[in-house]
């Protein structure tokens, strides 16, 4: 086992190695569950009577006998809430992008994709045929110009772009993307992972765009509706064809019926209160109010992400590690996740939090700060 050993000595020497933290007991100040639906009580209620009712697993794929009444209902009910005709379930956000991407685009085909998108989106991309061009981060004049010139190359063009990047919290000018994908015949795939229930029903909703043909939606359950799983938004033939063609539907098994009917019932709960986003904007300005108290560098852009801009890998991992010392839990995030020398302390906002939690990190900042002697005053940026 050396060259495991040796490959984990030069991630550790890069300060890029990985480890798992126990999160019991700690205050976590870095879950994607932003509406703290995971533990609502109707939604446990509705999980647990399904677990009762169906078992655990779900025992095969879609399309041999694990697909239940509890699987319909949430796909469409998802379609409803996104405003779309038919909607695919897929195990996780992962997997919906690794599968969906290589069963739209093939060869001849081209997919241009946002430098800062998911992983799961590069990974996905680099499984189709297609060729690809990757434009910098929101630079959709570098989209349009390198579309105006080679357009005419390509059969299908299929756009790609978190809706809220993961890392960063910036927002895709969808809008513009509307344009692009209108003037120049492409097909529009959006990552509405981390703006499904954090902004209203998602971005589209937010910039108050209606559905259309061209435009495909890929979600997850398992950010702020507090489950576990993904979907995809589309017109009947393109849902249909997915679940033809999308190996990671076909080859993998479906999600368990009980996760499905917490997902429903999250959703639900999401529409009856559709004042819940606007309530966690309250929570991510007192988040922000409270890094400016501390002087720290963070960037803001109206979503719950809000990274503490750190910079060197090895800085990031000690103050995560003072932070977990003083029982607060925000992860490093280094490369690849994000740039060499782009570390950060990926902070989120919740619902569940209030002043207490608000407090508890301020103080466990505080001492970590001084513990680690690190100095972030000077590189305070608004965006990463
Ligand atoms: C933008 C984006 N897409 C996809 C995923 C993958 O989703 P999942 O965690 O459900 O696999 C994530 C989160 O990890 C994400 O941030």
């Amino acid at each position: 086992m050396r060259w495991a050993e040796e490959l984990l000595s030069a991630l550790k020497r890069a300060a890029l190695y990985r480890r798992r933290v126990r999160r019991e007991g700690l205050l976590d100040f870095c879950s994607n569950d932003y509406l703290c639906l995971a533990r609502h009580p109707r939604v446990v209620a509705a999980a647990r009577r399904v677990l009762e009712e169906e078992g655990l697993g779900s025992g095969a794929s879609q399309l041999v006998s694990g697909y239940t009444r509890y699987h319909e209902l949430l796909e469409r009910e998802l379609a409803d809430f996104k405003g779309f005709p038919s909607c695919l379930l897929f195990g996780s956000g992962y997997l919906a992008n690794a599968g969906a991407l290589p069963a739209l685009a093939g060869e001849g085909d081209l997919i241009a994709s946002d430098e800062l998108n998911h992983a799961s989106i590069i990974d996905g991309v680099r499984l189709s045929k297609a060729e690809r061009f990757v434009f910098p981060h929101r630079d959709y004049d570098a989209l349009e110009r390198f579309l105006r010139q080679n357009r005419h190359r390509f059969k299908k063009v299929l756009v790609v772009t978190d809706t809220v990047f993961s890392m960063d919290g910036t927002v895709a000018d969808l809008p513009r993307l509307y344009e692009i994908a209108e003037r120049y015949d492409c097909l529009l795939y959006l990552d509405e992972a981390h703006a499904t229930g954090t902004l209203g029903r998602g971005a589209l909703e937010r910039f108050n765009l209606p559905y259309r043909e061209f435009v495909l939606l890929m979600g997850t359950l398992s950010k702020a509706l507090g489950a576990y799983g993904a979907f995809v938004c589309a017109s009947k033939p393109v849902t249909e064809l997915l679940l033809n063609r999308a190996r990671t539907a076909i080859f993998s098994t479906s999600l368990p019926p009980s996760v499905c009917a917490g997902a429903l019932e999250a959703l639900r709960v999401l529409k009856e209160r559709p004042e819940l986003p606007e309530r966690l904007r309250e929570k991510e300005r007192r988040l922000v109010e409270l890094l400016n108290e501390l002087g720290l560098p963070y960037a803001y852009h109206g979503t719950p992400v809000i990274p503490v801009l750190v910079g060197d890998e090895e800085a990031a991992l000690r103050l995560s590690r003072a932070l977990r010392e003083e029982g607060v839990l925000v992860q490093a995030i280094r490369y690849p996740t994000v740039p060499k020398g782009k570390a950060r302390l990926r902070l989120t906002a919740r619902l569940c939090y209030g002043e207490e939690e608000f407090n508890l990190l301020k103080e466990a900042f505080k001492k970590a700060l001084k513990r680690t002697s690190l100095d972030l005053t000077q590189k305070r940026a608004g965006t990463s």
